[in-house]
């Protein structure tokens, strides 16, 4: 790592609340015996897709996957994508194992930390498919707007790291946070928009999945959903 990076993760802002908090036996007892399993350790050097992924021809990356409904319904749907889901909320990762486990699911990797630095130190430039970021924490008030995650640097990482013809699929029921990714996306010269081409029906099977979808649902708040690709 550059001393520029480390400088960088010094000061930088946390984009969660919080890494624990109550913890089922249940949850505990999956991380305890499943992370091992499926977890990709932080590493300073890129992943060899391939090979982390045996027998898989796409690559998919949920950033903040929560608890891992999404992420296990589309695995199972898909299984050659090889799945990357990067959460730091224990209680989730732990809620996600144990529904890798229960359905066998083989095309999935977990990490716990950080997804700026497995962007940064782990992903290759240009191999993946698909970005998959559903409700990243709205950070409401003005003086933590800074927390946001997905900001102009956070884009600009992933167009990186994104093939030509990959997509970035940011989902949130903020519509300020949505104005803001908007312009975002909106300027980098990589990307185009395909939100209007969207499968409402294809959306909402990968929506319902979510605990923060069915929360803004169930307060009849407006979701704003911006699909972009990366033409060249
Ligand atoms: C509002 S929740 C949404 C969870 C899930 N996507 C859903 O729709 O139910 C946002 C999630 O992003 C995770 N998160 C925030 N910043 C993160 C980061 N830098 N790296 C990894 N996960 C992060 C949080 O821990 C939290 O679980």
């Amino acid at each position: 790592m550059t001393v520029t990076e480390s400088g960088m993760k010094q000061f930088r802002v946390k984009t969660y609340a919080r890494r624990e908090s109550r913890i089922t036996p249940a949850q505990k007892k999956a991380l305890a015996e499943f992370l091992s399993l499926y977890e990709l350790p932080l590493t300073d050097s890129p992943i060899c897709v391939s090979e982390v992924f045996p027998g898989t021809s796409r690559f998919a990356i949920e950033v903040g996957f929560g608890d891992g409904e999404t992420l296990v319904h589309r695995a199972q749907q898909n299984k050659t994508t090889a799945y990357l889901g990067i959460e730091v909320y224990r209680p989730g990762v732990g809620k996600c194992l144990l529904q890798l486990h229960k359905n066998n699911v083989k095309n999935v990797r977990v990490s716990t930390n950080d997804a700026r630095d497995v962007l940064l130190q782990q992903v290759p430039s240009n191999e993946v498919n698909e970005f998959i970021i559903l409700f990243p924490d709205p950070w409401p008030k003005l003086r933590h707007r800074k927390r946001r995650l997905v900001n102009s640097e956070f884009i600009e990482l992933c167009v990186d790291r994104l093939a030509i013809g990959g997509t970035i699929l940011v989902v949130t029921d903020s519509s300020d946070y949505a104005q803001q990714v908007l312009e975002i996306l909106e300027e980098n010269p990589n990307l185009e928009s395909m939100t209007a081409e969207q499968d409402a029906a294809a959306v909402q099977d990968k929506l319902w999945q979510t605990r923060y979808a069915r929360k803004a649902s169930l307060s009849g708040s407006q979701v704003f959903e911006l699909l972009y690709k990366h033409s060249a």
